[in-house]
């Protein structure tokens, strides 16, 4: 398989009237602005020592390196780190993906047909099927896959030796990995929300890589609305560039930042409409809950994984929900950043 992040925008050639869809533009301009080297990656100081030594001394050694499993919320660097790691170690990548993978028999073909200390990226771990994961504990122990050949009664398991790899895991829910799984990577990278002068310095390279003029206070004021995440930090700062390009003189300005993150509903503390829908909810719909997971996603019309990956980590990060055993709650502070007053708790009333 290519490389899924060079894949860009994917046109026949034949077929002119073929147009790439928003996801395909919105890959091909992360794609853009991935660091293709450790040292450009941003942030995360210990995640990038840590991978640095057990790179380096992989190289010293002229072998393949213990397997990585990175985790953390989305968009904050797996991929890219997967990428750079087969890049620092001068390897090829080979990716897939859990839910890519349906049978076991689907990944005992990637893998027999691995090259000697490729790297194999395989996001969404966590999803992959129960019969791929037992197949895979084995040929990242062993470095073996047994091919079923025949059926029934007669079927029988060939042992096939697999040359050295290294597996590189991504998650975003590290939680739902079976224990005997994860303790076959050898090294866990947890990826976590980046500080607000980091993702300047994302900004302040990828506005380079734009050749886009970002003025100082604009890459603060964008930085400070990203919500800790490298990917929103870079989709924002191609909105402000449309607002400069179109209402303004092309300089990427406070006040275009300020005026572009208005119409595109991105609020001050960096919350989207899914952040506000899924606060909304909870405070005006369930009475600031306890609610469970699966009855607020349905409430906000999305899937429990994404309210639970995509918004939550953040707005529990930034004290707005509170994860109690009986469901999620609203804290005063989502209260008041919704201006609304929250309800006066019975226990105070009657009490
Ligand atoms: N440390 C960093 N320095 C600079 N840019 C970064 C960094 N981390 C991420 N990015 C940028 O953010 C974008 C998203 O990163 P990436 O695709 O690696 O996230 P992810 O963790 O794999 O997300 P997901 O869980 O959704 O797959 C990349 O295109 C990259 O340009
Ligand atoms: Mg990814």
């Amino acid at each position: 398989m290519a490389d899924e992040a060079d894949l860009g925008v994917d046109v026949d050639p034949a077929d002119s009237v073929v147009r790439p869809g928003a996801d395909d533009l919105e890959r091909a301009a992360e794609a853009a602005l991935r660091p293709r080297h450790l040292d450009e990656f941003v942030g995360q100081k210990v995640v990038r020592e840590q991978l640095s030594l057990v790179l380096q001394a992989a190289l010293g050694r002229g072998r393949a390196p213990d397997h990585v499993l990175l985790s953390g919320p989305p968009g904050l660097g797996k991929t890219t780190l997967a990428m750079i790691i087969a890049a620092e170690l001068g390897t090829s990548l080979r990716v897939t993906s859990g839910p890519a993978i349906q049978h076991a028999g689907d990944l005992a073909a990637i893998l027999s047909s691995l090259e000697e200390n490729e790297v194999l990226f395989i996001d969404e771990i966590h999803r992959l099927a129960r019969p791929a994961e037992e197949l895979l504990y084995v040929a990242m122990e062993d470095f073996r896959v047994d091919v079923v050949v025949g059926k029934g009664a007669g079927a029988s398991a060939i042992p096939l030796a697999l040359p050295p790899f290294t597996v590189v895991g991504a998650t975003t829910r590290a939680g739902l990995l079976p224990a005997p799984l994860r303790d076959r990577f050898g090294f866990t990278g947890h990826l976590d929300f980046y500080a607000d002068d980091e993702l300047e310095r994302v900004l302040v390279r990828s506005a380079g890589l734009l050749g886009v003029p970002l003025a100082h206070e604009a890459a603060a004021e964008i930085a400070s609305r990203s919500r800790g995440t490298p990917r929103i930090a870079n989709r924002l700062l191609r909105r402000v560039r449309d607002w400069a390009q179109v209402r303004g003189d092309g300089t990427l300005s406070l006040d275009a930042a300020r005026a572009a993150l208005e119409v595109y509903e991105v609020d001050r503390r960096g919350l989207d409409r899914l952040d506000r829908s899924v606060l909304t909810a909870l405070c005006t719909r369930f009475g600031g809950g306890p609610v469970g997971l699966t009855t607020l996603a349905v409430a906000v019309g999305e899937e429990p994984e994404t309210v639970e990956t995509v918004a939550e980590p953040f707005l529990v990060r930034e004290g707005l929900i509170g994860r109690t055993p009986r469901g999620r709650v609203a804290t005063p502070e989502a209260w008041a950043h919704l201006g609304l007053s929250a309800p006066v708790p019975t226990d105070t009333l009657f009490g």
